[in-house]
């Protein structure tokens, strides 16, 4: 496995590698749910990448960018014993060095849910995707579901300035208790971390209630914020019922949805979502 800092010593290293080629990008601190992408991406291709940046640009400036964990040794580990060929773990200069003026805007589906909330998050990671995926030119980039919003945003950029790029997206992975897996929760303390599963306590409430026939998209919505609010160190930032493809808050019906929220446990702000009546790619 070659681990590759600078834009042409990348270059080099794909040009050496043969057949298809699958890529993973990551902000590091890697759990098992970049493994899954990982793993995914070493069944379906000849050769696999995998990125390490932990881009500035999609952070607002009272988030967490100077506490997100790092460990770029142990990160590399992971990925020469999980069979990755190539780790390009590129520096803030690099990625955007003195001059960079060009972002990368995808408009409507960045508009509600992460967006609403975290305004200029989006541009930040389409720019940053945008750049990595010209640079790799990858044959096809895995990304995961426990971000469904940025999958939505990744695909709209892809078609829209055509990409040679096919998306495959791998399922949530969950720890036993329900908690989606995050390199964020790694910044919960005992207490924080017992709390932390009311995300997924609160979307199974709902998920339940479809299953038993609820389809109101209000009454979901009210079953995920109570069962949020009952929890004392949670922090309720928004529920969501909406379109899995439009993302517009679904009013009426929700025949098909993707159920999202995000919800502060302490000072570490969690996201979580499941879909209903759609199946997970
Ligand atoms: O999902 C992430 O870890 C990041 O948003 C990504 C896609 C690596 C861009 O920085």
């Amino acid at each position: 496995m070659e681990v590759v800092t600078s834009i042409l010593s990348l270059h080099e290293a794909r040009n050496r590698l043969q057949g298809s080629l699958g890529f993973v990008p990551t902000m590091g601190y890697l759990h098992e749910g970049h493994l899954s992408l990982v793993r995914a991406a070493r069944a379906q291709n000849s050769s696999v990448a995998v990125s390490i940046f932990v881009n500035p640009t999609q952070f607002g400036p009272n988030e967490d960018l100077d506490k997100y964990p790092r460990d770029l040794e142990r990160d590399t580990e992971l990925l020469e014993q999980r069979g990755a060929d190539l780790v390009w773990a590129p520096t803030e200069e690099i990625m955007y060095p003195p001059g960079f003026q060009t972002t990368v805007t995808v408009a409507e589906v960045t508009k509600p849910l992460e967006g609403a909330h975290r305004p200029g998050h989006f541009q930040g990671v389409t720019t940053v995707v945008a750049k990595l995926f010209n640079v790799v030119q990858p044959d096809r980039a895995y990304f995961g579901q426990k971000d469904a919003q940025q999958v939505v945003v990744i695909r709209q950029m892809v078609r829209d300035l055509g990409f040679n790029v096919e998306l495959r997206v791998s399922p949530i992975v969950r720890e036993p208790d329900g908690l989606a897996l995050s390199s964020r929760n790694a910044l919960l303390n005992p207490a924080e971390r017992e709390a932390a599963t009311v995300l997924y306590r609160a979307l199974t409430a709902a998920v339940e209630e479809w299953q038993d026939g609820w389809r109101e998209a209000a009454h979901l919505r009210e079953t995920m914020a109570s069962t949020t609010t009952a929890e004392r160190l949670a922090r309720l930032e928004y529920v969501s019922v909406a379109d899995p493809e439009t993302l517009h808050e679904l009013e009426d019906n929700a025949e098909r949805a993707l159920l999202s929220m995000a919800v502060y446990i302490g000072s570490t702000r969690l996201i979580d979502n499941m879909l209903v009546g759609v199946s997970e790619e």
